[in-house]
Order: C-alpha cells, then structure tokens, then sequence
C-alpha cells in the first residue's frame, strides 16, 4: 500500500535493525483519516471473503479493527491481556510468548463474542514471530470457528511470522512487508 509506505517512510523510526517506530500514526497517536484508508484497503484485499467478525488484540489493534470493521459492517472483538473482574467466567483462553517483550501472556476473549462456524478475520499491527496470530487462531479453533483470513498493517519480514503462517496455509496479507532495516535504511519487499 503506497500510502502506508509513505508513511513508514516519512514518519517511522527505525530504533535499531528489528524495531520500528510508529508512535506517529499508529502505536500512539492516531491519524485517523489514515486509519480509514487502512480500513478501506482491508476490505479491498478481503472482499472475496465472508467475515462475520473481526477479531485483534489490545491495544493497538483496536483501532485498525475498528477502521475496518466499518466496511466490512462487522462487530469487532479484541482479546484481553489483563484479567478482569468483569470478564465473563466462559472464556477462550490463549498463552502467547512474545519476544519482543522477553515474556508470556495471556489472550482472553468471553464465549459469547465468537460462535460455533462464523467467519473470522484477524488483524492486527505488527507481525513479528506471529505468536500473537497463533494464540488468536488458537481462540478461533476453541470457538470451532472458521478462520477466514488474517490482514497485518506491518510485517517484519526478516521475522518467522510470515513464512510461519503462510506455511501453515493461511490466508495472510500484509499491506507493507519490510525485508531489512539495517543502517536505519528500510527496505520493503
Ligand atoms: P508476534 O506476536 O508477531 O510474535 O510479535 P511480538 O510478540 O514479538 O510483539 C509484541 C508486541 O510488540 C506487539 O505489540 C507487537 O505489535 C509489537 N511489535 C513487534 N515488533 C514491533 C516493531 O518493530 N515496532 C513496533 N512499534 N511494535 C512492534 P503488543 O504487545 O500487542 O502491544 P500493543 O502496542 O498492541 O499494546
């Protein structure tokens, strides 16, 4: 997507060959006109797919579902990482490891926001190792749903994530791939 490109170009920071900073319009502040875009770009890649729901993860994932869930005129479901009081006791649970983070969490979502057979799109930020795809699959699976594809705004590319889940037969696309950030240079694929 030329336009996120752009935008990674002109307004990211690369902190160092693995990690990049786009505190500017996606991680912190929000361009919310962008955001849009980013919705709208969602539904053009995935509109040959049935989607009854979107499913992403606290925090930032929230708004890119959000941005797309207009078009796609779905409910969104975000996955909780903290434990509530007010979480319903009929959960799917997930364990993640990130390591970008060095640790383990967990993905919470209540029974009641996925059914048995519909149709669930994940997306979310970043996509690093994917082991945040694989514990929201996982929750998708608990649900004896259907995974119909799974839209990541950035993925690293030099990362597993990607070959791992396209391996795996997933549905997966990415509107930006960056193949290297070495010398602070990006370089997209
Ligand atoms: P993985 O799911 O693909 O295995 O990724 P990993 O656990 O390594 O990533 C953990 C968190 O770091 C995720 O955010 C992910 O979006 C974010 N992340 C990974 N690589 C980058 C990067 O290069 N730049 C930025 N800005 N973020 C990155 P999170 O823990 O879910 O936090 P939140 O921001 O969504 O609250």
């Amino acid at each position: 997507m030329k336009l996120l490109k752009e935008k990674i170009i002109n307004e990211g920071k690369v902190v160092d060959s693995e990690v990049l900073k786009v505190d500017n319009f996606l991680n912190h502040q929000l361009d919310i006109n962008f955001l849009n875009e980013i919705g709208k770009e969602f539904k053009e890649i995935f509109k040959d797919i049935k989607v009854d729901r979107i499913l992403t993860i606290e925090s930032s994932g929230i708004a890119i579902a959000y941005a797309a869930a207009k078009y796609f005129d779905v409910p969104v479901v975000f996955a909780k990482k903290t434990e509530s009081r007010s979480l319903d006791e009929e959960i799917y649970e997930s364990q993640i490891f990130s390591f970008t983070k060095g640790r383990a969490y967990k993905a919470r979502v209540s029974k009641k926001y996925i059914k048995n057979g519909e149709n669930i799109l994940i997306l979310d930020d970043f996509l690093a190792n994917g082991r945040a795809v694989l514990g929201l699959k996982s929750i998708v699976e608990q649900a004896s749903a259907n995974l119909s594809g799974v839209g990541i705004v950035i993925e690293k590319g030099f990362q597993e994530g990607g070959r791992l889940l396209r391996d795996m037969g997933i549905n997966l696309k990415s509107l930006a791939i960056i193949d290297s950030m070495e010398k602070g240079k990006i370089k997209f694929r």
